[in-house]
């Protein structure tokens, strides 16, 4: 948990230096790495609007074939995207998917015939292939989380350091905002999602609170919410305790666990035997949950086993560890700091 916190906090300081809006500059940032592909010479990326983390160790965790069929689940600024497409030839498929329209901007200068943009949430992974034809893939490539433009668009509320109303919403047309969060939930159910998601020490003094104060006015905006969290937070770490309850919140509005939850599961039918799964999560509540499912094949309980005894999993860890960035990666993108990439084949 604590290293979401650090990426949060990280990506506020690192944004501080970023443009305020997608595609304010585009830059090329390589035209060599490449296998034949003639449809992308130049890997051009939206200037800043995020910068791929461990992109050499995911491309190579998905083991691209040139034709073969790949799934990015977070598209986000197409970093990734980007670099997959350069590998593929002209028959190679890749189906990019992000619930965020911001990111839809990203995808225009990707030209390779074979890319897709799908705009939708990826727990509707296998339903989306299947609309396409697509029974089965190579390799499903997910970098969890939300990405540096969606932190430093003030409007967007996911950062503690601009005054906005409380949204957080990843899909902007989704129901559910941190607003109606703080002001609709029962005490009960904000102690429960401050602890488990935030890992707030004083979660249920911290539900109260939000329940008195909105009982005099509505906690509209991220600077009401900061103005309560003020009066709690430990002395000399009110940043720390402002970043732990609004990742609760974010991950309460998006579902986020839910959500991998149900892609993670799909993938045993939507990733052939030898395909790839490639996952990369920026806080220990997704690492563990990634790591469960590729050790079980489940979220909870024990492995299955045959009935002679042999584990039944669908998956088998290429990589027993995690990997994680190096410090030159961390020096030059500080968001990197807390990734940890888990790959597997499905066996
Ligand atoms: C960390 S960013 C990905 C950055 C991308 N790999 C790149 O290099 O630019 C995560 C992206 O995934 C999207 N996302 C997160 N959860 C999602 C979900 N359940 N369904 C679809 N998109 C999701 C977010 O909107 C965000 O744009």
């Amino acid at each position: 948990m604590v290293e979401l916190l650090n990426g949060l906090l990280l990506n506020g300081r690192f944004g501080q230096f970023l443009p305020k809006t997608p595609n304010e500059k585009r830059k090329t940032v390589n035209g060599k790495r490449h296998s034949g592909c003639t449809f992308v010479t130049k890997r051009t990326v939206p200037d800043l609007y995020h910068i791929p983390v461990l992109l050499d160790a995911c491309l190579e965790g998905l083991a691209i074939r040139p034709g073969g069929v790949y799934v990015d689940v977070t598209f986000g600024g197409g970093g990734h995207s980007r670099a997959i497409v350069e590998q593929l030839d002209e028959t190679g498929k890749l189906f990019a998917f992000d619930q965020d329209d911001d990111a839809a901007a990203n995808a225009a200068s990707i030209t390779h015939p074979g890319f897709r943009l799908v705009r939708a949430n990826f727990r509707h992974l296998r339903k989306y292939l299947k609309l396409y034809g697509v029974k089965q893939v190579d390799g499903v490539l997910a970098d969890l989380g939300i990405s540096s433009h969606q932190i430093d668009a003030a409007e967007r509320g996911f950062s503690t350091r601009f005054p906005a109303r409380l949204d957080m919403r990843m899909d902007q047309t989704a129901p559910l905002t941190a607003r109606e969060v703080v002001n609709t939930y029962g005490e009960d159910q904000l102690h429960r999602l401050l602890g488990m998601y935030g890992e707030v020490k004083n979660a249920r003094t911290l539900a109260a609170a939000l329940v008195r104060s909105r009982f005099s006015s509505p906690i509209e905006t991220t600077a009401d919410l900061t103005g309560i969290l003020q009066k709690l937070a430990p002395k000399g770490k009110e940043f720390k305790y402002y970043a732990q309850v609004f990742q609760a919140l974010r991950i309460e509005v998006n579902q986020e666990l839910v959500a991998l939850e149900e892609m993670l599961a799909q993938t045993v039918e939507v990733i052939r035997p030898g395909g790839r799964l490639v996952v990369m999560s920026y806080h220990s509540l997704e690492d563990r949950l990634v790591k469960n499912f590729i050790r079980t094949g489940k979220f909870s309980g024990d492995v299955e086993k045959d009935l002679f005894g042999n584990a039944d999993v669908p998956f088998r860890a290429v990589t027993k560890k995690p990997v994680e960035p190096d410090a030159d990666e961390v020096a030059r993108n500080p968001r990197a700091r807390s990734a940890k990439l888990r790959i597997a084949e499905r066996t």
